[in-house]
């Protein structure tokens, strides 16, 4: 009995830079069964239609993370990500090279930045030589001190977080969402004894860039979740050091301002953030919000359900999560 198939339409990103003028897609058609990964249709289209197509991978079992690109507009594995899904959902396959790492060779790219970043935040246990470990013995842990970052030793490093993170296309000093991920790990591990120095030099090496959105979590192929890693460093940092730079007086400013008054007073964090001096170099911007929307430079008045508000806050202040909350 033979297996069903179904035609796949492929639009394939190509580009060999310093030979093409400009980047184009190739479209191949392959009829092939719908739980057939993307990566296998790609090497048959090598193997048999095309053998200048280039492409990373490996291990072709979501170990290596080799073989991630954009698959539809999101990074995947191509190894995990079947055409069957993607075909459903928008009728053709467009595979694109992974974003904001420069284009080696089609679906090929250099992604020096991402482990630069990485080496940067000294992905390594620091030790203080004058409390060496026992002569032949380890360092042991508990369990429910390995539980802290059970998340983290599941990253394999295959760069869908970067190539999904908007911070790291604005602004080429934030380290990625990979890289604040293991910095979290070893800022928790109790064995390392540089956390205090690693959370005070990450409020200055990019940590308050990180945008908030939750791409970075939705790419990961592992439930990493780093963004969850990241909200969790701004707090440690904050709570080691205070709201020293811009991004932690905006985090501790805008809960200040919920909780007065259940909305943000933009112009009173605009003052948190950057303090009366710095606010005067957001003037031009605040014209421009004067012109178009002045009710937004005015104090809100408090929202109706206010004690509501102020209830959540009590109850997180005493120690309940929102798992807690009614
Ligand atoms: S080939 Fe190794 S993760 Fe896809």
């Amino acid at each position: 009995m033979s297996e069903e198939t179904v035609t796949a339409t492929f639009d394939v990103y190509r580009f060999e830079p310093g030979k093409d003028a400009a980047p184009r897609y190739d479209r191949y058609v392959l009829d092939l069964p719908p739980h057939t990964p993307v990566l296998t249709a790609l090497l048959k289209v090598r193997a048999e239609i095309d053998p200048s197509l280039t492409l990373r991978y490996s291990c072709r079992s979501a170990i290596c993370g080799s073989c991630a690109m954009q698959i539809n507009s999101k990074s995947r594995l191509a190894c995990e990500a079947a055409i069957g899904p993607e075909l459903e959902r928008d009728g053709r396959i467009v595979i694109e090279p992974m974003r904001n790492q420069p284009v080696l060779r089609d679906l090929v790219v250099d992604q020096e930045s991402f482990w630069r970043n990485y080496s940067k935040i000294e992905p390594h246990l620091i030790l203080d030589p004058r409390h060496p470990m026992p002569e032949g013995r380890e360092n042991p842990m508990t369990p429910e001190e390995v539980d802290r970052f059970k998340e983290t030793p599941r990253c394999i490093a295959c760069a869908a977080c970067y190539s999904a993170c908007p911070a790291v296309e604005a602004d080429p000093a934030f380290p990625g969402p990979m890289a604040l991920a293991k910095l979290f790990r070893f800022v928790v591990d109790p064995r390392d004894q540089a956390h205090q120095d690693r959370l005070v030099r990450i409020q200055t090496d990019g940590l308050w860039l990180c945008l908030r959105c939750h791409l970075c979590t939705e790419a990961c192929p592992k439930d990493v979740r780093p963004s969850e890693r990241i909200r969790d460093l701004k707090e440690m940092a904050i709570a080691a050091q205070g709201a020293t730079e811009h991004g932690s007086r905006h985090a501790v400013g805008f809960k200040e301002n919920i909780r007065e008054r259940g909305q943000l007073n933009e112009m009173k964090l605009a003052r948190q953030t950057f303090g009366p001096i710095g606010l005067l170099a957001q003037a031009p911007q605040g014209i421009r919000i004067w012109r178009k929307k002045p009710e937004l430079l005015r104090a809100p008045h408090p929202i109706e359900g206010q004690d509501e508000v102020e209830k959540i806050y009590e109850a997180l202040d005493n120690g309940k999560t929102k798992e807690d909350l009614p």
